[in-house]
């Protein structure tokens, strides 16, 4: 399958992409994206821009982070922010990994997926190689992320990035098998936007799992998310905000003042 079926045009939203020489081309309005270094830019000409409004997503645009993200600045975010009992999140990906790819059934089913605000790509790695000969498709909104992510995943023939935003998917309706999406949600301006989309490409009986910040024990945990002005997410509220917009079956595994949870799409 080409990967060009699952997305649809950021300028016109018709489902009539191709790739053409190394270029995104839309057969229905002419739009054309050349792919520069590994990835689709699909913010540069056609999206309007959305502007970091957090602290912490100002940081997330910065090469520098974007380069020390995976090895520094992940783990010692997520000790600070998630505290005592994230041990299965601060103590080596593949614990972690071993959460999210179970709960997205990835030994079961078979692909496209979709690493949602991938970062430096991490999880779109493990993911294409936990799911050989089905499309990985990581998106984020940083440039600097973006770059990162497609230079580390050169060699994968079943991973694309591709510079987007959460809040409008330029991927087709119901062709997703699963969402990942990781420690993204506290950072997006409006996340019912975001679930709705998120519920609009999945397949039906698809999967999303993400994870996030729950509401802090400790008087440290709390002082620390306001000075990095970070939302979190009470479990329950999450619970019932996602069957509001049309998910069922909420599970969720809690771990410190984390938690990662998944929803299907019925
Ligand atoms: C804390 S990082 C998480 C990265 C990765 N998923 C992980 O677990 O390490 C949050 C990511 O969300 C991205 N992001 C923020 N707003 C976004 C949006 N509107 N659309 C897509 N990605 C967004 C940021 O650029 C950043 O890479």
């Amino acid at each position: 399958m080409d990967v060009a079926s699952l997305l649809r045009c950021p300028q016109c939203k018709a489902t009539e992409l191709s790739v053409q020489s190394k270029q995104m081309i839309c057969a229905e309005c002419g739009y054309c994206c050349p792919g520069r270094m590994g990835f689709y830019d699909f913010m540069d000409q056609a999206m309007n821009k959305r502007v970091a409004s957090t602290a912490e997503q100002r940081f997330m645009e910065s090469e520098l982070v974007a380069r020390v993200y995976e090895r520094v600045w992940r783990p010692n975010f997520v000790r600070l922010m998630a505290g005592k009992g994230a041990e299965a999140l601060t103590g080596g990906f593949a614990g972690e990994f071993f959460i999210h790819k179970n709960s997205l059934s990835m030994d079961e089913r078979d692909g496209p997926w979709l690493d949602l605000s991938c970062g430096p790509g991490m999880f779109s790695r493990a993911m294409a190689s936990a799911s050989p000969g089905s499309w990985v498709i990581g998106l984020d909104i940083a440039r600097s992320m973006v770059e990162v992510a497609a230079s580390r995943g050169r060699g994968y023939d079943n991973l694309v990035f591709i510079r987007g935003d959460a809040h409008e998917l330029p991927i087709d309706d119901g062709c997703i098998t699963g969402v990942n999406n990781s420690g993204a949600l506290h950072v997006y301006d409006d996340p019912e936007a975001v679930f709705t989309e998120i519920l609009r490409v999945l397949k039906p009986d698809g999967l999303f799992v993400g994870s996030t910040f729950a509401p802090a024990k400790s008087l440290f945990g709390r002082l620390s998310s306001q000075v990095a002005g970070i939302r979190r997410f009470a479990p329950s509220e999450l619970r019932a905000w996602l069957s509001r917009v049309g998910f069922a079956d909420y599970e969720e595994v809690r771990l410190g003042d984390a938690f990662i949870f998944r929803v299907r799409k019925p």
